[in-house]
């Protein structure tokens, strides 16, 4: 009764959150406007995590996922609005239909292609360790030997990941609601390591070079591609998808978009 309570609770929760995150943040269209006769693409993202998808100083989601997503439906001729959506429920957004489709730096998984469909895979990752410069931290098995409290973004691959090696109820994960602030916790001590995507860790170590992280490495870590993920089934948008993709590969718009980023070629 009690545990029926908490769960009703805790989705009625999530609900008004991800109602909220809907509602607060500008939405933005593809810049196609007068393409009336266009279908409209609703495109869930989670916005807290740059350089994929955030928000800028003039209240905008931007970002490597943004500009690819909107170059696909381009090719691929529909349009697209961005909503913010909470990654905690982010896949519900699919099966209920709040969302067409998510460009979120969502890793392929095969627990996850169960109830979702994934594009072609876009872009490639790894977990990377974050930790502070002084911390004695080599390799990833080090976090359950030395007893570490460990911090991820819930239910995300370094979750996933972190809860394999110390298991999943071990009071040593600390979960948090986005990447940015499993590593904020990081920075004032509240954990001892964060594991999340490389590109990610990487761009926080850039951008904040006073919290004084270093990064490590482990090859157990496996390659991760991105993908975009609809509903199941939703074969006729999973085709346009990947056919804009295709076509944005080969006429260089996606190293463009891709150099603009990380300021390298592919
Ligand atoms: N690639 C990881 C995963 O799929 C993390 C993605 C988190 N994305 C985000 N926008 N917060 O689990």
């Amino acid at each position: 009764m009690n545990a029926l309570r908490r769960w009703i609770t805790g989705f009625a929760l999530a609900a008004l959150v991800v109602t909220a995150a809907g509602c607060g943040t500008k939405a933005i269209d593809a810049g196609q406007a007068g393409g009336g006769s266009k279908k409209t693409i609703v495109v869930g993202t989670d916005a807290a995590y740059a350089p994929f998808e955030y928000i800028d100083a003039s209240n905008t989601i931007v970002g490597f996922d943004i500009d690819l997503m909107k170059a696909i439906a381009k090719a691929a001729g529909f349009d697209v609005q961005f909503v913010n959506t909470v990654w905690e429920g982010i896949f519900i957004t699919l099966q209920n239909g709040e969302r067409d489709a998510l460009i979120s730096a969502i890793t392929i998984t095969d627990e996850r292609k169960k109830t979702m469909d994934f594009s072609d895979p876009y872009f490639e990752a790894t977990q990377l360790i974050a930790v502070p410069e002084n911390a004695d931290v080599t390799k990833f098995e080090d976090l359950k030997a030395k007893n570490l409290r460990v911090g991820v973004q819930t239910g995300t691959t370094g979750d996933v990941a972190v809860s394999k090696l110390l298991g999943k109820t071990s009071p040593n994960i600390k979960r948090y609601d986005t990447t940015p602030h499993a590593l904020q916790a990081l920075a004032i001590g509240e954990v001892d390591a964060v594991v999340a995507d490389n590109a990610v860790v990487l761009h926080y170590i850039q951008s904040n070079p006073n919290a004084k992280f270093k990064v490590v490495s482990d090859p157990s870590f496996p390659k991760e591609h991105y993908g975009i993920a609809v509903k199941k089934g939703n074969k006729e948008l999973l085709d346009k998808i990947n056919q804009g993709l295709k076509a944005i590969k080969a006429n260089g718009q996606y190293d463009e978009i891709y150099q603009k980023y990380f300021g390298t070629k592919k």
